[in-house]
Parts: structure tokens; C-alpha cells; sequence
């Protein structure tokens, strides 16, 4: 079986360390040969590279080369897989994202509305940059991106890399939906096919079929789901935040009983009462730093100082990582031309009949060692044509700021997001918005 060169861009997050673990559980069906971690900041990257060499010392000793650098060229040499999850600006700009979008009284949130606009205009030139370094040493390798916000960095990636069939842009929401749908169903996440359709973070399912007997369970899951439920299998949706947002699908699907929506279209259905539900003091950005972020580099401080994972408290044990377990499944699909499907963020080109084209939706695919192969989806009612064109507009507005350094578009963008709207309240936040990004945006004029 051929073993693969792995490179992680973004090898210091706080997400790496479980998605070693994932890889070292997967090993039988994606054997690696060299792994390679990459982030620009040199302390984490250190401290999360030396955790993978005590985790792979124990769990995959037949690993042949192990490297943590922050250094692009020594890390992209040679590489058949980049997995890219970088975050510009870290935790620290993200709170003032979703801080700046609260002052000005417009929803403060990591990939929708103000606060996705601002870290999609860090985001595009640091993955172009990337990319570009990616092609000139492995110019082959797939590029499996799930750096936020997704559906911008999709249209920038679209644009600047039209012909580049190898770069995969993704994201795990709809994959953690799918097994919320599984648990309420008692099933497994492989039992079900989906058929959904929209953009990244803005879509809908319209059928959940049974794998093996084609059976539809949407029409049972909601039902099933117009009661609030209380997710039980993944770890992090028990926080209080994201056990809200689950809490929250009820609503949606009560309110518009049609087809089952990403969690995430609760800020742009309802702005002001998401609104009403954060702390200006308080946001996202800070709960993560305070929990999750911290706990993850507290557990590498002491498996660091224990010098092992086995027999202690940190010891992976098979468990870990599932969650992480699809990125695996499409890399083993692409190499393996496995034809499995996927839902991934491609280009439209006729798939959804109705819309644009050019847009950069998320639906399902056929995915093998040629690329992805989008599943015809059809003609979608107005509603949500109607929604999908407003929100492609802004994505397509804030690429065309980024592009143009044009301060006009970038209003434009703003005020077609559902959770912006007003001109005035636009203009002061785009102010704002430039002034802290001073050392991430292009200039704007
Ligand atoms: C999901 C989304 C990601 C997003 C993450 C945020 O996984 O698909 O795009 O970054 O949630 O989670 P957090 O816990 O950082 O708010
Ligand atoms: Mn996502």
C-alpha cells in the first residue's frame, strides 16, 4: 500500500493535536510516510511537534520521518496531502471581529456576517500566498482546505487558481450535523446519503436516505427535530454555545418546515435574536481561549513533561479524533478513486440549475483521484434562491474589495449581509474593521 507525505498548514492549532491522534488511528486504511507540521508561529508549532513525535514514538513507530517547521519551503517539499486549518490573526483578532460587529450592535460571529467578512479579507492573501509555495515544491499535491471563512476563501481560491482541480475546499459542519441526525435516529453517520444544497455555513437538507434501502428519514427526522434537542456524542457540542445553536434547530425547522437548515443560517434567519444572546464583553473568541484552547495546550504541557501518552490520562486509545475521521475518508478517496461522496465547495457550473454558474456552492459530490464531480441538485424554490443570491453577493463583493483594495465594495458587501443591512451602520463599522486590520488587509481606498 503506497504511504503518503502529510503536511499540516497550521500545525500549531489547538485542532492539530486531535487530528494526530486521528491519523494514527487511521493508519491501516492511510499509511504515512512523512509528516510534516507548518505554522508561522514558532512556539506553538514547537510545542504541538513535540507532542507528535511522543505521540507517533508510541503509536506509529513505523513513521519514517517526522518535521515541525516554520519554515515554508523545508515543509512543502514533496508533499501528496496538505490538510490547510490556518487562522489569520489567531483567537486575538477574532474577538475583535465579533467585539467591533457588537459595538456597532450588528451580530459578532467568527465566519458570518461582519466578523466573517473581516477574517475573510485576512484570510485570502495568506492562502494565496501558501498555495503558491505549495505549488512551486509539490506542485501535484491535494490541497484539502478548511480554513475559515470557508465559502470566502473558496470564490479567492476560485479566482486566483481557476485551472488547480486539486485544491478541495471543505468544512465539517455539515459532517457534524449528519451525525447529530444519526444519533436522533440511532443510526451511523455511513448509514445515511444526503442529498443538500447552498453555500458554506447557508444551506439546507433536502433528503437524508438510508444507504443501503434508499429509505428518506427527513421526513421522520423533522418531525423528530422540532422538539430542542440535547446532543450527547460530540464532546465539544455539550459547551453551552453550540448545545444552544442545537437547541436552536427546532425553532428553524418549526418556523420554515420544509427542508433541515445549517445550524449556522440561525444568525442570518435571525440576526437580532442571536444578537440579544451575546456578550459584548464576552464573546465566542473568549470562551474558546478560556476553554478549549487552553485545555489543548495544558494537556501537551503535561504530556510534554510526562514524556508519554500511554498508561496515563492522555493515552488515545482508538477513541480519539473520530470527529476528524473525514478528512481521512476523502483523502483515502482521492487516492484511492474511491467515487464515494462528499459534500464540498465547488464550483456551480449548472448543478444547482437556477443560480449563477460562477458561484461556489456547497453540495454533494463524487469524489476520486480526477477531482470532485458535483451531483446535479436541479431548479431550488425562491426562497431560497432568493437567500443564496443575496449572501453569494456579499461573498462575491468582499473577494472584489479584496481584489480591487476598493473601499466601495467593501460597503457594498457589507450592507447585502442579513446581519449589516444599514448603510450608516456599515460605513462606521468598515472604518473600524480597517483600522484594526491594518497589518492584515490590503490597503483600501
Ligand atoms: C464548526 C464549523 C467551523 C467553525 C467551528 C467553530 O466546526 O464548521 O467552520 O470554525 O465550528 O467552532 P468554535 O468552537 O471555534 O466556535
Ligand atoms: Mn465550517
Amino acid at each position: 500500500m503506497k504511504k503518503y507525505n502529510i503536511c499540516i498548514v497550521g500545525g500549531g492549532s489547538r485542532y492539530t493535536p486531535d487530528m494526530l491522534a486521528m491519523l494514527c488511528n487511521q493508519k491501516e486504511r492511510f499509511p504515512i510516510k512523512k509528516l510534516v507540521l507548518y505554522d508561522n508561529e514558532k512556539e506553538r508549532q514547537e510545542k504541538v511537534g513535540k507532542y507528535a513525535e511522543i505521540l507517533f514514538r508510541e503509536y506509529y513507530p513505523e513513521i519514517e520521518e517526522i518535521i515541525y517547521t516554520t519554515s515554508m519551503k523545508e515543509a512543502f517539499q514533496d508533499i501528496d496531502f496538505a490538510l490547510m486549518q490556518i487562522r489569520v490573526g489567531r483567537l486575538k483578532m477574532r474577538e475583535m471581529d465579533e467585539k467591533i460587529a457588537l459595538k456597532h450592535g450588528c451580530l459578532g460571529q467568527e465566519t458570518c456576517g461582519a466578523g466573517g467578512f473581516a477574517y475573510g479579507l485576512r484570510s485570502i492573501p495568506a492562502i494565496i500566498e501558501i498555495i503558491n509555495v505549495i505549488r512551486k515544491y509539490s506542485p501535484k499535491c491535494w490541497i484539502l482546505n478548511y480554513s475559515n471563512p470557508a465559502a470566502i476563501v473558496a470564490e479567492a481560491t476560485k479566482r486566483i487558481f481557476p485551472n488547480d482541480y486539486r485544491i478541495i475546499n471543505i468544512c465539517d459542519m455539515p459532517i457534524a450535523i449528519l451525525d447529530v441526525y444519526a444519533e436522533v435516529l440511532g443510526k451511523k453517520r455511513k448509514d445515511l446519503e444526503p442529498k443538500y444544497f447552498g453555500l458554506n455555513h447557508f444551506g439546507w437538507f433536502t433528503h437524508i436516505y438510508d444507504t443501503k434501502t434508499g429509505e428518506d428519514y427527513l421526513p421522520k427526522l423533522r418531525e423528530l427535530l422540532k422538539t430542542p434537542i440535547d446532543v450527547q456524542t460530540e464532546p465539544l457540542f455539550q459547551e453551552p454555545s453550540w448545545s444552544a445553536t442545537f437547541e436552536f434547530m427546532s425553532q428553524m425547522i418549526n418556523d420554515y418546515d420544509e427542508y433541515l437548515p445549517n445550524t449556522y443560517l440561525q444568525y442570518y434567519l435571525y440576526p437580532h435574536k442571536m444578537l440579544k444572546k451575546q456578550n459584548p464583553e464576552y464573546t465566542r473568541a473568549n470562551e474558546v481561549m478560556d476553554g478549549n484552547e487552553k485545555d489543548t495546550f495544558q494537556r501537551l504541557d503535561a504530556v510534554l513533561a510526562n514524556g508519554k501518552l500511554k498508561g496515563t490520562e492522555y493515552d488515545i486509545d482508538g477513541s480519539a479524533g473520530c470527529h476528524a475521521e473525514y478528512i481521512v475518508d476523502l483523502a483515502t478517496a482521492l487516492a484511492n478513486n474511491t467515487k464515494e461522496i462528499f459534500l464540498i465547495i465547488t464550483k456551480n457550473n449548472g448543478t444547482i440549475s437556477n443560480l449563477d454558474p460562477e458561484m461556489m456552492v456547497e453540495v454533494p459530490c463524487r469524489v476520486g483521484s480526477n477531482g470532485v464531480e458535483p451531483l446535479s441538485v436541479g431548479n431550488i424554490p425562491t426562497f431560497y434562491k432568493g437567500l443564496l443570491e443575496n449572501q453569494y453577493a456579499y461573498e462575491s463583493l468582499t473577494v472584489d474589495a479584496y481584489a480591487e483594495g476598493s473601499k466601495a465594495k467593501a460597503l457594498q458587501a457589507l450592507v447585502l449581509n442579513r446581519t449589516v443591512v444599514n448603510t450608516n451602520v456599515a460605513k462606521e463599522l468598515l472604518e473600524d474593521l480597517i483600522n484594526a486590520n491594518a497589518d492584515y488587509w490590503p490597503k483600501m481606498q
